[in-house]
């Protein structure tokens, strides 16, 4: 199995961005995490981090027949990027979108995703182990353990 993880803008500014909010720990920290996790369950994990709507536009597109599976942090573009929505909703692959922060405890504008709706769920809260338990889903997804 092999899943493509997805970040949006100013995600590679974890570690030094409002870690009160993000944590401490980096960008690359995070990948390291992912990919220590996918040796361990002989999987095979791509990051990928663009602070442009089109990059992330272009990897969705091009992660069919690749990959079997998403993760994506789509950042601010979560909520009013109607092309990233389309984009997920154009491939058949399945995607689940996850957000290190509790998005509901924070600003109005940001309760609103129009992505999730295309999306298999959402992991929204938990910190970078959500990144782990959305490929955990979609390993159970592509396994057919999950319907
Ligand atoms: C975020 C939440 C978004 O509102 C914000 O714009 C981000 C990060 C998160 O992971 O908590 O860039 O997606």
């Amino acid at each position: 199995m092999k899943f493509l993880v997805l970040n949006g803008p100013n995600l590679n500014l974890l570690g030094l961005r409002e870690p009160g909010i993000y944590g401490s720990k980096t960008l690359t920290d995070l990948e390291q995490d992912l990919l220590a996790f996918a040796e361990n369950e002989q999987i095979e994990i791509v990051c990928f981090q663009s602070n442009h709507e089109g990059d992330l536009i272009d990897a969705i597109h091009e992660a069919v027949n690749q990959y079997d599976g998403i993760v994506i942090n789509p950042g601010a573009f979560t909520h009013y990027s109607y092309a990233i929505r389309d984009a997920i909703a154009s491939i058949q692959l399945p995607v689940i979108e996850v957000h290190i922060s509790n998005v509901h405890t924070r600003e109005e504008f940001r309760h609103t995703s129009v992505t999730a709706p295309v999306t298999m769920g959402q992991i929204i809260g938990l910190g970078f182990i959500g990144y782990i338990l959305a490929i955990r889903a979609l390993m159970d997804k592509v396994g057919g353990k999950q319907g």
